[in-house]
């Protein structure tokens, strides 16, 4: 059965997830396709965190699709002043036909779910960023490496981004390394749930605490920051994560044509260098355009029905 909300990619079987990146391609070449799927539909965006991308690229994907957008700042609504969310939950679902949220607690996109027969979708969490990583894999099949054969790192904090990528690579059966401090590796509870999906799909992670040894031969490296949004800025995790920094010398040790993938925005100069940025690994940019177009699929998907 089909979930009505995207929460997490656990919400996503391997063969959706594989459609829905072959669908943002389909999109992507042929700008026009399904532009009156929303016709008529009013998608709210309800954010409690800063945003570029999540936003623009949904406002401007719910717009090419013929719907309209409601952007609500959390802060103005009645539920920063004490309404609780199944309340505002059960409200807002009689006006909207959808809800993008952005916020801190991954159990609050649970509550608006539970609470609302409308589509929720996760625009980023502590937990999980699961529109990015739904992404990313698009970005990942269009450069032709998205097989069991790849060899990918993501290197860095362990946070939500991270997260959303075990839970994708161990849906499609593609093993990851993680290059990270021991302090800020991934969670149990994340290895576990990584686990669970890999005993269908056969994937496999490996955290190494050695950054040279997590990129060795990687035919894509992905960071992201160190301090994510509601991190304490601690000088303790910067001075730990400073070695693991995207640089000219540690691409040295990976494959010669890898790809750098960054979910942005980047904190240049400090977990990657403007070189490596805007340098000839980078897909930053193509990375940074694909959430249209991924966004589109999502939404095709959801509202096709
Ligand atoms: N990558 C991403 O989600 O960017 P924003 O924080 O700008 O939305
Ligand atoms: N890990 C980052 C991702 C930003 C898109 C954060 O949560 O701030």
């Amino acid at each position: 059965m089909q979930n009505k909300d995207l929460l997490s990619l656990k919400d996503l079987s391997s063969e959706t997830i594989d459609y829905l990146v072959k669908l943002a391609s389909r999109i992507k070449h042929g700008k026009f396709l399904y532009k009156d799927l929303l016709e008529g539909k009013s998608l709210g965006l309800l954010f409690s965190k800063h945003s570029t991308r999540t936003r623009l690229s949904f406002e401007a994907g719910i717009n090419q699709l013929g719907g309209n957008v409601i952007y609500l700042d959390a802060q103005n609504l009645q539920l920063s002043r004490g309404e609780t969310v199944e309340d505002t939950a059960r409200v807002l679902s009689r006006y909207l036909d959808g809800l993008v949220i952005r916020t801190y607690e991954q159990s609050m996109v649970e509550r608006f779910a539970e609470n609302s027969d409308i589509p929720i979708i996760n625009g980023l969490t502590d937990d999980y960023h699961p529109c990015q990583v739904l992404s990313d894999l698009f970005t990942i099949f269009e450069i032709g490496l998205l097989n069991k054969d790849l060899k990918f790192t993501y290197i860095g904090d362990s946070n939500n981004v991270s997260n959303s990528l075990l839970i994708g690579f161990s849906k499609l059966g593609v093993d990851i390394t993680l290059g990270c401090p021991e302090k800020y590796s991934p969670a149990e509870w994340i290895l576990d749930i990584f686990k669970r999906q890999a005993k269908k799909t056969g994937a496999k992670f490996n955290v190494l605490n050695d950054p040279i040894k997590a990129v060795k031969d990687a035919d894509i490296i992905y960071t992201d920051v160190w301090i994510s949004m509601g991190d304490t800025n601690s000088e303790e995790k910067i001075s730990k994560l400073r070695e693991f920094q995207v640089n000219k010398k540690l691409l040295t040790y990976a494959s010669d044509n890898v790809k750098v993938m960054h979910c942005l925005p980047a904190h240049r100069e400090q977990e990657i260098t403007s070189e490596v940025m805007d340098g000839k690994h980078s897909i930053v940019w193509q990375q940074a355009e694909n959430r249209l177009h991924a966004q589109k699929a999502l939404l095709v998907y959801l509202y096709s029905r």
